[in-house]
C-alpha cells in the first residue's frame, strides 16, 4: 500500500511550474472553438476561464480529432506552455502538448451558460440550479459569499470569539411568533431552529465570546423578495458589554472588515457583478420614536401601526440616512418591549421599550440585535410578565441560575446581506438552492 503524502497543489484550477512556462489546468470545457488546423478550448477552472491553444498538429489528443473528440461540459486535463496573451483572461493562454479527457457529457445545457449574462427567468435559473450555476456570473456570487463568511470569521477570531455549533432540531422556538416549522421527533413535537438564540447565550456562560455560521428556519407563509425559508444566520453573542452600543460598535468594524476583505480578495467577482461597495463611516443611530416622528414629518406617513417598520418605512429611513448622514446605514434603536422577544432587556430609563436595535442597509433590515436580560430574577419575572411558563424553559434558565454577564448579540441575514451588497431584486439570487413556500428542490 502506498502511504499518501499530501495532495497535489493547485490554485484555482492550475498548476505552474517553478519557473512559470509550464501550466497543467483543470476544468470543464466551457466553449469550443474549431478553426479547421487550430481549436480554442476556454476551459472552466474553479475560479476562471482560462483559453486554450490547440493545433491538431502538436497535440497528443488533437490527432484523434479535438473538434469532434471534446465537447462542452467534458472535464479535461490541460497541459501545455503558459504564453502571455494580454487579450486573454488572466493575461496568458496554454498552447496545449496534452488533452486528457476526464468524463463526458452527455446533454448540452438546458440554459446557455457561455453567454455574457444567464437571460432566462428566475423561476429556470432556479429549477436549473445544478446547471446555471457554473455560470461564471451565477458562481461569482456564491464565490462573494464566501468572501463575507470568510471576513466574518477572520474579524471575529481576531477578537476573541469562540466558534460554536448549535442544534438546529429544537424542543421550542426561540424567536416566538408562528413561523415555526414543526417536526415529529420520535412521537416528540419538536421544531427546526428559527435561530440559535438561546444556545448561543448559554455559550456565552461558557466562553465569553462566541459567534455561529449556520442555518436557521422560518416557516414564513409568503413569498416575499426579502424572506426565504431557510437562511443562513451569522450570530454574534458577547459578555461582559457595557452597554448594547458595545454590539453596535462591533458590527460596524465588522462590516468595515468584511467590505475590506472582499476588495482585496474578490475584486474579480466584484468586477464581474458590477458591485458598488460601500464606504461604512460613522452610522447613524434613531430611536425607533425618533424614526417615526421622522418618517411623519419628512415623509407624511401615518404613525401608529404594529410596533415595527414596514418596508416602505425601511427604504424612506435609508433614503434619510443617505441624504441627511451621507450613509447607506442606519440603526434603529429601542424598539417597543411588547415587539421583542422574552429575552430582550428593556430600557431602565423607559421600559416600554427594550435595548434592541436593526441595523438597515440600501432600504432593508440586515440585523436585529439587541442586550439580553442577564439576570435570573428579572428574566423569570418578564417571562411572566409575557404569559410564559418558566418551568418551559427550565435549561436556558439554568444559565441565569448559575451567573451570567452582562451580555447581548445579534444575528446578520448572510442572503440579505449579499442580495443588498450585489443590488438584487429578489433574496433567491443569493441563495444557492432557495427556500420558499413553493420550492424545495433543487
Ligand atoms: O430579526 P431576526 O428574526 O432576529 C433574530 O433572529 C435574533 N435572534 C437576532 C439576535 O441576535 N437578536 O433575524 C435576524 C436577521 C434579520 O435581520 C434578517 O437579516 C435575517 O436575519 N432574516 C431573514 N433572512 C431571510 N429570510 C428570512 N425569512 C429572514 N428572517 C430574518
Ligand atoms: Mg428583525
Amino acid at each position: 500500500m502506498k502511504v499518501i503524502e499530501g495532495i497535489r497543489p493547485i490554485k484555482e484550477g492550475i498548476r505552474i511550474n517553478d519557473n512559470n512556462q509550464y501550466a497543467e489546468a483543470e476544468g470543464f470545457v466551457h466553449r469550443v472553438r474549431d478553426m479547421g488546423k487550430f481549436s480554442f478550448i476556454v476551459l472552466r477552472t474553479s475560479r476562471n476561464l482560462i483559453q486554450c491553444v490547440v493545433d491538431s498538429e502538436k497535440c497528443e489528443i488533437a490527432k484523434t480529432g479535438v473538434g469532434n473528440g471534446i465537447n462542452e461540459g467534458d472535464c479535461v486535463r490541460i497541459t501545455g506552455i503558459k504564453v502571455i496573451e494580454p487579450r486573454a483572461e488572466g493575461g496568458f493562454e496554454i498552447h496545449a502538448n496534452k488533452i486528457e479527457k476526464l468524463s463526458q457529457a452527455y446533454a448540452q445545457p438546458p440554459v446557455n451558460i457561455t453567454k455574457h449574462k444567464i437571460d432566462s427567468s428566475l423561476d429556470v435559473l432556479l429549477e436549473n440550479r445544478p446547471v446555471t450555476l457554473r455560470h461564471p456570473k451565477e458562481r461569482a456570487i456564491f464565490k462573494i459569499q464566501e468572501g463575507i463568511v470568510r471576513a466574518f470569521r477572520e474579524f471575529l477570531h481576531e477578537h476573541d470569539f469562540t466558534e460554536i455549533h448549535t442544534p438546529k432540531t429544537t424542543s421550542a422556538g426561540a424567536e416566538g411568533g408562528a413561523n415555526i416549522f414543526k417536526l415529529d421527533y420520535f412521537g416528540q413535537s419538536a421544531c427546526l431552529a428559527q435561530s440559535p438564540q438561546l444556545y448561543k447565550q448559554t455559550m456565552v456562560g461558557v466562553f465569553g465570546r462566541v459567534f455561529e455560521v449556520g442555518p436557521v428556519f422560518r416557516a414564513e407563509k409568503h413569498n416575499t423578495t426579502r424572506h426565504l425559508n431557510e437562511y443562513i444566520s451569522l450570530d454574534v453573542e458577547m459578555g461582559f458589554i457595557n452597554g448594547m452600543e458595545d454590539l453596535m460598535n462591533l458590527e460596524v468594524l465588522m462590516l468595515r472588515h468584511i467590505i475590506q476583505s472582499l476588495k482585496e480578495n474578490y475584486s474579480k467577482e466584484l468586477d464581474m457583478l458590477k458591485a458598488e461597495l460601500p464606504d461604512i463611516g460613522n452610522v447613524p443611530v434613531y430611536k425607533f420614536k425618533e424614526a417615526k416622528e421622522l418618517l411623519a414629518k419628512e415623509y407624511n406617513r401615518k404613525i401608529g401601526g404594529n410596533g415595527d417598520l414596514d418596508p416602505e418605512e425601511e427604504v424612506l429611513l435609508c433614503r434619510y440616512a443617505k441624504e441627511k448622514h451621507d450613509s447607506e446605514f442606519i440603526f434603529i434603536t429601542h424598539f417597543p418591549s411588547s415587539r421583542r422577544p422574552f429575552y430582550a432587556m428593556d430600557d431602565a430609563d423607559d421600559p416600554g421599550f427594550a435595548l434592541s436595535f436593526d441595523l438597515l442597509f440600501r432600504g432593508l433590515e440586515i440585523t436585529t440585535g439587541g442586550q439580553r436580560i442577564h439576570d435570573y430574577n428579572a428574566q423569570v419575572e418578564k417571562m411572566q410578565r409575557m404569559g410564559l411558563d418558566p418551568s418551559e424553559f427550565k435549561h436556558y434558565l439554568l444559565i441565569h441560575k448559575h451567573g451570567m454577564p452582562p451580555h447581548g448579540g445579534f444575528g446578520l441575514g448572510l442572503e440579505r446581506l449579499e442580495m443588498q451588497l450585489l443590488g438584487f431584486n429578489n433574496i433567491r439570487y443569493a441563495s444557492l438552492f432557495p427556500r420558499d413556500v413553493k420550492r424545495i428542490a433543487p
